[in-house]
């Protein structure tokens, strides 16, 4: 079985949410992480967690949202985490410049103030981090006591090395069945100790699917091409990277 450690689901996305729960179990996705990260999709996002046992969430500002989050959002994200037992982290926030560095402090700001709040809530955080490698490190190295997950990783072996021994887990999702990708080489150093699995549906769907809409239930794609590169089995990658997500985010 399989957890599907982040992905989004919404109404904006999929019809029907019974079925993609349902198609999920088909493929042994059993337990998936939704992330709401705009004032909307948290509250959907709460909502589709409270009618499904097996979906569990994690809310925070994205990085995209810096410009039009204030302190009142942030006081209401506190109450939202509160307030539902199925949030098991923050996220996804961090930094993002790929659309420009106009709003670099905004970013750096929200993003302090987060992590200051899945500190004070004890909670692990999920990294959202886009040609911005330096400086998230920089922030999260403010913050040694938190553990959480860098999502949809494609860095460098050396920039991962440095978020494991922060105590992070490496999220690695469809990128790794691209042929152009170089995610190969992580996967190979670090490991599965080091590793938590994710499609990031409904974006980037793994081969050979790649360019439809993304769905969790894709998952056994990311798995089969995570066991090839290590030379390991199925049963294997679902076993150490379930167990890898269940106590990274303390699942029940
Ligand atoms: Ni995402």
């Amino acid at each position: 079985m399989y957890i599907d450690t982040h992905c989004h689901l919404s109404k904006e996305d999929y019809d029907d949410i019974d079925l993609v729960i349902k198609e999920n179990i088909d493929n042994k996705v059993d337990r998936i992480i939704i992330s709401g990260c705009t004032k909307e999709t948290i509250v959907e996002s709460i909502d589709i967690a409270n009618k499904y046992n097996n979906v569990f969430l994690t809310i925070g500002y994205h990085p995209s949202e810096a410009r039009i989050t204030t302190d009142a959002d942030l006081e209401l994200l506190e109450k939202q985490i509160r307030d539902s037992s199925k949030v098991v982290g923050i996220g996804e926030i961090g930094l993002d410049y790929h659309y420009g560095k106009e709003d670099i402090e905004l970013q750096k700001d929200l993003f302090r103030k987060q992590m200051k709040l899945a500190e004070k809530l004890h909670l692990p955080v999920v990294i959202h981090s886009r040609d911005a490698t330096e400086d998230t490190i920089e922030v999260l190295k403010e913050f040694p006591q938190i553990v959480g997950d860098i999502h949809c990783f494609s860095g460098s072996v050396e920039t991962a090395n440095i978020y494991i021994k922060m105590g992070y887990k490496i999220g690695i999702g469809g990128v790794v069945t691209f042929k152009n990708s170089n995610l190969y080489r992580v996967v190979e150093k670090i490991g599965l100790d080091n590793i938590i699995l994710e499609t990031d549906a409904p974006y980037l769907a793994p081969v050979p699917v790649r360019g439809k809409k993304n769905s969790s239930k894709y998952m056994p794609y990311i798995a089969e091409k995570v066991a090839e590169i290590l030379n390991c089995s199925l049963e294997e990658v679902a076993k150490i990277t379930t167990n890898n997500a269940v106590s990274l985010f303390d699942l029940k």
